[in-house]
């Protein structure tokens, strides 16, 4: 028997390129395919799966593979790929700029690798950045049988129309797109058959989920009639998408953890509009007042922009404003970076100065907040999802309903298991705590 061939996948971006390793991993394994490895090292085949959200990050990937320069060298037969959303809006630049790649493929065309691995291995280059009129979905290969950790991503909807003046998301995942219920829920059901007891739903506008008369909130619904699933999570949602039946769900369905990621940007309106966000700070404050009245105890997470085109310190003030009324569990905050083909490329600047002090003053104060909150949960009685080990003996760590980081002195607990567990202290960035006794 001869041994299989190595795939090295080396994931960036968010966690829809995530999910989507995990599918390509699976298309490329199979019977006579390749095995997943962890290290480029011994790899037969490399594969980018890249992020073009920020120039830095996409940046990155030209660095990366100047890194495999050797292995190629050592390993003529080694194939490089590169996919994901860099693939999607450079396609045969990366080759013109990066020789020894093989292979470019984007993020709805990967049910193709097959055919494509083919070209390659009969020494030509394959390319494929098509939006195809197939869905990838019906074309990838079922799901394999190992045993998986507790908690999995599960794409649900993709692509954006929404066009934010920063973005390139519309640009590289396409009009938004729904999967069918009936193929989520099956997946799901197959996701518990395997070990997993949380399932966290994906989409780049989550909350527009829309196949037939299924919204995002009966799909959940669904779900929470999955015996085994304990509990269920969904992200990103987007202001403009929200529903009255989805927030009273969070106060409603037993299995929908207490934590939403509303991202924002800006607390000013003039920003909003130049951001074409399509929403004022008002009313995401109100839809936030709604969630907290529906679930007075959800963690709301959030994403800021700083430096936008035409930001002055009024705007940013009120930016300051907003996060001080809502006051966030996690946040996720980025220097305003042009992209190419973005409406916002085209406008003045911020100057590097100003939005490096204003990123650094805003990152201050949601660290105070986010401290404060995880405090506040010293003493509290939590629930907690082992995914892993910790480093001490007998230790194990996991999530909370709130997706904090708990860490516990859990001998005789299994991965997998959910346990109640009193919070005895906060740390920079997780909590510890003991097993509560029953
Ligand atoms: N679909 C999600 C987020 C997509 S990208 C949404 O609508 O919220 C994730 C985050 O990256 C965004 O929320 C935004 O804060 C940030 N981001 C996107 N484009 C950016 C850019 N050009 N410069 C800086 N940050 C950006
Ligand atoms: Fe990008 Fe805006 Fe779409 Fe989010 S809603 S993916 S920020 S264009
Ligand atoms: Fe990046 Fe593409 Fe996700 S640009 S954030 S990997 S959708």
């Amino acid at each position: 028997m001869t041994e299989k061939k190595k795939l090295y996948i080396k994931t960036y971006g968010c966690q829809m390129n995530v999910y989507d390793s995990e599918r390509m991993a699976e298309v490329l394994g199979g019977a006579d395919g390749y095995d997943q490895v962890d290290s480029p090292e011994a790899a037969d085949m490399i594969l980018l799966n890249t992020c073009h959200i920020r120039e830095k990050a996409a940046e990155k990937i030209y660095s990366e593979l100047g890194r495999y320069k050797p292995f190629k060298t050592a390993n003529p037969d080694l194939k490089i790929g590169v996919a994901g959303c860099v693939a999607q809006a450079e396609g045969a630049e990366i080759m013109r700029r990066q020789p020894m790649v093989d292979l470019v493929v984007g993020p709805q065309t990967y049910h193709r690798l097959p055919e494509m691995m083919k070209q390659v291995d009969a020494g030509q280059k394959a390319l494929d950045t098509d939006f195809p009129e197939e869905d990838k979905f019906d074309h990838l290969p079922d799901r394999p049988k190992p045993k998986r950790a507790p908690s999995a991503f599960l794409t649900v909807q993709e692509g954006c129309d929404k066009f934010c003046a920063f973005c390139v998301v519309p640009y590289t995942r396409g009009a938004e797109v729904s999967r069918a219920p009936d193929r989520i829920i099956r997946e799901a059901q197959e996701l518990v058959e395997r070990g997993v007891r949380e399932i966290n739903l994906l989409g780049q506008n989550v909350n527009a989920y829309a196949s037939d008369d299924w919204g995002l909130t009966r799909l959940i619904w669904a779900l929470n009639d999955i015996d085994g699933l304990e509990r269920i999570r969904f992200t990103t949602s987007h202001p403009n998408d929200m529903s009255d039946d989805l927030i009273a769900a969070h106060g409603e369905c037993e299995k929908l953890m207490p934590y939403l990621h509303l991202p924002v940007q800006s607390g000013s309106d003039k920003v909003l509009k130049g951001m074409n966000r399509q929403h004022t700070a008002e009313q995401y404050i109100r839809t936030i007042e709604r969630f907290r009245a529906a679930r007075p105890d959800i963690l709301i997470s959030g994403d800021f922009i700083v430096g936008f085109p035409g930001e002055e310190d009024a705007d940013f003030a009120a930016t300051m404003d907003l996060i001080r009324e809502v006051n966030y569990g996690q946040a996720y905050s980025f220097k305003y970076s042009a992209r190419p083909g973005t409406p916002a490329a085209e406008r003045a600047f911020v100057a590097a100065d100003v939005a490096n002090a204003r990123l650094q003053e805003l990152q201050a104060l949601l660290t105070t907040q986010q401290r404060a909150l995880q405090e506040s949960m010293v003493g509290q009685e939590v629930q907690v999802l082992f995914e892993k080990a910790g480093r001490l003996e007998g230790q194990m760590i996991g999530k909370s309903q709130h997706l904090h980081a708990v860490h516990v002195l859990a001998p005789n607990q299994k991965i997998g298991d959910i346990c109640r567990v009193g919070i005895t202290n906060s740390e920079t960035n997780s909590l510890g705590g003991e097993l509560a006794i029953r």
